[in-house]
């Protein structure tokens, strides 16, 4: 029966780390996948997690199943890191996943359930994982302009233009922060503009964060979350744990439904077990764990935040050099644009054809929308990256 298999796509961004490696010059650098790296090139555990696995290894007496959506206090902790005190506790239901990817499965598997019928719009771009699980799932997409390829920021009025097409029973997907591909950003009245739109026009919002603390902090990241969360009768939020605590490998993610009363939530609660059941049971707890004793510890979760904070501030000192370094070579302010993105991600606004010249002549290996994974670099390979950008006459 499997003869009637054909090849799926490859994933552009997994397929770029599979050319890297195989990429024999030792000069090459590395601006792919989503993957925080120090200036030495490591991933490292951070401290605080290698401190909380260290316990976990002493004191865990049993590996029975948790729940089907996971460790409630997970959830708790998870709900107070990304929501704060936006919203009432009772009025969100949470179920932990794999991975943010997990989340945004899961997320879109509910929207499905509710409105087999609901649009979802993305903006354009986004990762392209949300296009590809979309399309998986069989669900209809609605592209929003988001990107200036001119200015390199958010294309505000185009964007509130194509959200004011939506209406009840569409989803509009935002990027709670550091958006990816591009590192471009709403401020925070845009936010309020596209707040007053999902208030005018009935859509929920279903937001992605996958970044918080890698791009103005803790707090400021998960800022619009808050906003919107609060300012809307419903809302679904993925988040993901794999970058903030550095444990992509683990699979911590969480889904969390915002309901407008405690009664609502708690089909919610019911439904989000449900999917899990369906799709994989239950939820991976290592990470989840992991997270939780790092958040409800104070002195662990302190150590994890001054860790996040040099991960945040290394990133945005590399934005910086290249900005500065670009700056000289190019005689020109075109690159500052470098400096205002956040979060891991800045998209370079050039071709493929000059992404692939990028590659092939210096073995600088982007995504082919000239998406940069900034902490990729380090203070030696920006200078090198900054003349293979002027010399290619980008
Ligand atoms: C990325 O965008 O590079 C990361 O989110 C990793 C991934 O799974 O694509």
């Amino acid at each position: 029966m499997f003869e009637t298999l054909k090849a799926q796509p490859a994933d552009k961004i997994l397929a770029l780390v599979q050319a890297y490696r195989e990429d024999p010059r030792d000069t090459k650098i590395d601006l792919g996948v989503g993957v925080y790296k120090d200036a030495s090139g490591l991933t490292p555990v951070m401290r605080a997690v290698k401190a909380a696995e260290h316990t976990l290894w002493e004191q865990q007496d049993s590996k029975v199943y948790t729940g089907l959506a996971g460790d409630p206090a997970f959830a708790d902790a998870m709900v107070d890191l990304v929501l704060g005190d936006a919203v009432p506790r009772d009025h969100v239901a949470a179920a932990a996943t794999p991975g943010g990817t997990g989340a945004v499965r899961q997320a879109f598997e509910l929207i499905r359930m509710a409105r087999p019928d609901a649009r979802i719009f993305v903006s354009d771009p986004t990762w392209p994982n949300h296009i590809s699980i979309l399309n998986y799932l069989g669900m209809e997409i609605v592209p929003y302009r988001y990107f200036d390829d001119e200015t390199r920021g958010v294309a505000f009025d185009a964007m509130i233009a194509d959200l004011e097409t939506a209406r009840k029973g569409d989803v509009v997907l935002l990027h709670g922060c550091c958006h990816n591909p591009t590192g471009a950003n709403l401020n925070a009245a845009e936010w309020d503009a596209v707040i007053a739109v999902l208030q005018k026009t009935g859509a929920v919002p279903m937001i992605d964060i996958a970044y918080q603390g890698f791009g103005d902090g803790l707090d400021a990241d998960a800022a619009a979350t808050r906003k919107v969360a609060g300012a809307l009768p419903e809302c679904l939020i993925a988040a993901s744990c794999s970058k903030n605590f550095g444990i992509y490998r683990e699979r911590t993610g969480i889904l969390m439904m915002v309901a407008q009363d405690p009664q609502t939530r708690k089909l919610h609660q019911d439904t989000l077990a449900f999917l899990n059941r369906q799709n994989f049971s239950f939820p991976p707890d290592h990470g989840a764990r992991l997270v939780t004793m790092i958040l409800t510890d104070e002195a662990l979760r302190a150590d994890w935040q001054a860790e996040l904070e040099d991960v945040r501030l290394s990133m945005l000192g590399l934005r910086e050099q290249l900005a500065a370094e670009l700056q000289k070579l190019s005689g020109s302010d075109r690159f500052g644009f470098l400096a205002q993105h956040r979060g891991m991600f800045s998209r370079l606004g050039t071709t493929p054809e000059m992404v692939e010249k990028l590659r092939a002549d210096h073995g600088i290996y982007m995504v082919g929308d000239s998406r940069m994974n900034i902490a990729g670099l380090n203070a030696q390979t920006v200078p090198i990256l900054a003349k293979a950008i002027v010399d290619a006459g980008i």
